[in-house]
This record gives C-alpha cells, sequence and structure tokens, in this order.
C-alpha cells in the first residue's frame, strides 16, 4: 500500500463539504449573485464542493417544458461565469441523479404535513393560487434529500432559504434517532450583508423574478445601459441622507448594502463615505460599481453559453461523481429502514 494512501483518506474525510442548489427558472438576478452564487467559488478550495441546478424543483409551479432544457444550460453556465470550475468542483442537473427523488420518497415518511404547512415559500407561493401542486407543498422535503444525501456540512444560501435549512436539520435529526446516526446535520451559511437584496422598485419585496418588478429586478444579463438605468431609477425616499436606519429607508438601505459588496467594503464604511452627498452621486456610483462586478461575469456567461457541449459534458461528468456519492447513502438509508 501507498504509505501517504492513509493520510490522504484522513484529510479527505476531514474536509468540508458544501452543497448547495439553484433553480432554472427565469433569468438569475442581482440577489442571486449576491446572497448565493457569488460566494460558492470560494467553497471549491476548502474541500468539496457541489453545485446542483435543481430543475425537478422547478417543476413545482407552472412552466414551460419547451424551455426547461435551455433554462437548465443557462443556469450552469452562469455558475461557471461567476467562478466555478468543473474541475476544482461538481456540477450537476438534479434530474440526472436519481437518488434525489428516491431520498426524498424515503425521508418524506419523517416529515409531517403540519410542518410542510408551515413553511413561508409555500404560503406566499401558493397564495392566491387557482391550483397548487403537490409537489410546491413537498418541495423542502426534494430539498432535504439534496442536501442529506452528500454529508453536507456547509449550505451556502440566501436567506430566503433559513427555514428550509431548518426542516433540513429536523429530518436529518429524525432519522438518526429512528433509524440510527447516519445523516449530517447541514448548517446554513448566510451572509450578514447582501442575504436578502430587495426589489429595486418596491423594496419591501425581495428581489425575484416571479414575485418582483421587471425594472426593479437587474437580471445578470442585462446589458450595461439597462444596468445603469435600473440603479438611476431604483425608489429611494424624499430624504437626502445615504443611511439605513430610519422609516422608509429600505431602498436606500438596499443600495448601500449593494454598493458595500461591490466595493468590498463594510455598510457603515459606505455610509460614511456619503455624509452630505446627495442620492444622484450616489447611485451612479452604485451602478458603476455594480457594472464593475457583474459585466465581466456576463461577458464570461455569453462565451460559455456559446458552446453547449462543453456544458453538456460539464453536467455528465457532475452526474457521475454526485451520483457515486448520492447512492451510497440512499442504499444504508434503504438499509436502515428495513428495505430487502
Ligand atoms: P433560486 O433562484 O430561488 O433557486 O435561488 C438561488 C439562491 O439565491 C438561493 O440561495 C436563494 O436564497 C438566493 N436568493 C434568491 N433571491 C435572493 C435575494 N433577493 N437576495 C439574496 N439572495 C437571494
Ligand atoms: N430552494 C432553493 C431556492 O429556491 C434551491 C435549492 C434546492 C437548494 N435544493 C437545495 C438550495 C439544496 C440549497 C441546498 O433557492
Amino acid at each position: 500500500m501507498d504509505p501517504t494512501e492513509g493520510s490522504m483518506v484522513r484529510i479527505l474525510a476531514a474536509m468540508t463539504r458544501v452543497f448547495s442548489g439553484i433553480q432554472p427558472t427565469g433569468q438569475k438576478h442581482l440577489g442571486n449573485y449576491i446572497g448565493a452564487i457569488r460566494h460558492w467559488p470560494a467553497y471549491q478550495d476548502l474541500g468539496e464542493a457541489i453545485y446542483c441546478v435543481v430543475d425537478l424543483h422547478s417543476i413545482s409551479v407552472p412552466y414551460d417544458a419547451s424551455t426547461l432544457r435551455e433554462n437548465t444550460l443557462d443556469t450552469a453556465a452562469t455558475l461557471m461565469a461567476a467562478g466555478l470550475d468543473p474541475g476544482r468542483c461538481t456540477i450537476f442537473a438534479q434530474s440526472s441523479v436519481p437518488e434525489h427523488s428516491e431520498g426524498a420518497w424515503l425521508l418524506g415518511a419523517l416529515a409531517t404535513f403540519g410542518e410542510l404547512s408551515r413553511m413561508t415559500q409555500f404560503k406566499e407561493k401558493s397564495e392566491g393560487q387557482a391550483s397548487v401542486s403537490v409537489d410546491l407543498f413537498t418541495y423542502p422535503v426534494l430539498q432535504a434529500a439534496d442536501i442529506l444525501l452528500y454529508d453536507t456540512d456547509k449550505v451556502p444560501v440566501g436567506d430566503d432559504q433559513r427555514q428550509h435549512l431548518e426542516l433540513a436539520r429536523d429530518i436529518a435529526q429524525r432519522f438518526n434517532s429512528r433509524y440510527g446516526e447516519l445523516l449530517k446535520l447541514p448548517e446554513a451559511a448566510i451572509p450578514g450583508t447582501g442575504g436578502r437584496v430587495m426589489d429595486l422598485q418596491e423594496p419591501t419585496r425581495k428581489m425575484s423574478t416571479t414575485g418582483g418588478t421587471p425594472q426593479g429586478t437587474l437580471l445578470l444579463t442585462d446589458p450595461a445601459d439597462v444596468v445603469t438605468r435600473k440603479i438611476r431609477s431604483a425608489v429611494t425616499d424624499s430624504g437626502r441622507e445615504v443611511r439605513r436606519r430610519g422609516e422608509g429607508k429600505e431602498g436606500i438601505a438596499n443600495l448601500i448594502e449593494i454598493l458595500a459588496i461591490a466595493t468590498d467594503r463594510t455598510a457603515e464604511d459606505v455610509e460614511a463615505s456619503y455624509d452630505g452627498a446627495g442620492y444622484g452621486q450616489f447611485k451612479a456610483d452604485v451602478a458603476e460599481a455594480v457594472e464593475a462586478m457583474i459585466g465581466p461575469v456576463r461577458q464570461r456567461y455569453l462565451e460559455l453559453r456559446a458552446d453547449e457541449g462543453h456544458l453538456l459534458q460539464v453536467l455528465s461528468m457532475g452526474a457521475e461523481r454526485a451520483q457515486s456519492l448520492a447512492s451510497r447513502t440512499v442504499a444504508e438509508m434503504k438499509r436502515r429502514m428495513g428495505f430487502v
């Protein structure tokens, strides 16, 4: 035996396992980037990082089958444009690894109707709809399977996923106490600044391609002039202080956080540097900083998206790696649960 092999195995086992997912719906926006995707590349060098385009989740609301494939490739290209390198991490489509659906069914036995009924995202997305799919209701169980199949330590997500992460932990704990210690309890990694980017037109709502306004949602594919226009026309307040706190300051607070992230400063620093300055200059600076941050991502996206063969190859390689890990967990879950 190679003398280094034993220690290599120990080192590999000690590495942090990171998993996160993103839906191939709509177009990805500044909130997705700031709250989640931007943080993902750093984990590539800390241990094993696994990123999943959650196409199964995306069919939980009405969708167009003829564009799902394109959207999945768009999303994979976006992740790579943001700095994920398929040589150093795993990128795959959820539907290519059937263990996700199987794991969700198994874990569904441990989740209750009551707790799923309390999920904020379910309540928001189902409210006022004439018809609500069963998949929308059980969505968080599939998400728990995504995470728990990979012995995940950390899940980098935006603030809106906090409740789903807590549920995943509860389900894992329940599995472990019923069937013996197996599933690792994952921790959410939610950014302190930028965990919830708000709509630029309606800053009391989070930025979203489904629940927000088109003018208030900055897409990662928006060209530079659109970026500038959307930020310059962001709703603020009738005051003139670049401050986060106070009545009606949601719009300004949102722009302060965005600028802080785009220029790698703290929100306090940004506030202090605009003491006495007007909104006009402030917004112009936000627009310029955001374009400097996402312009290169857009450029790389366009290049990567043009080579479908390469994207498909990345996804297929990723699915193979993911399945080799997930199948072990599902097999052990089934054994513990008493299946033949
Ligand atoms: P989704 O597009 O819903 O699959 O979300 C992908 C990731 O982006 C998740 O980690 C979300 O928590 C995050 N995210 C979505 N919208 C926002 C937002 N407005 N602000 C910050 N993070 C967000
Ligand atoms: N529900 C997440 C969202 O809407 C996407 C998601 C699915 C996810 N499975 C996941 C995120 C597993 C982290 C881990 O943003």
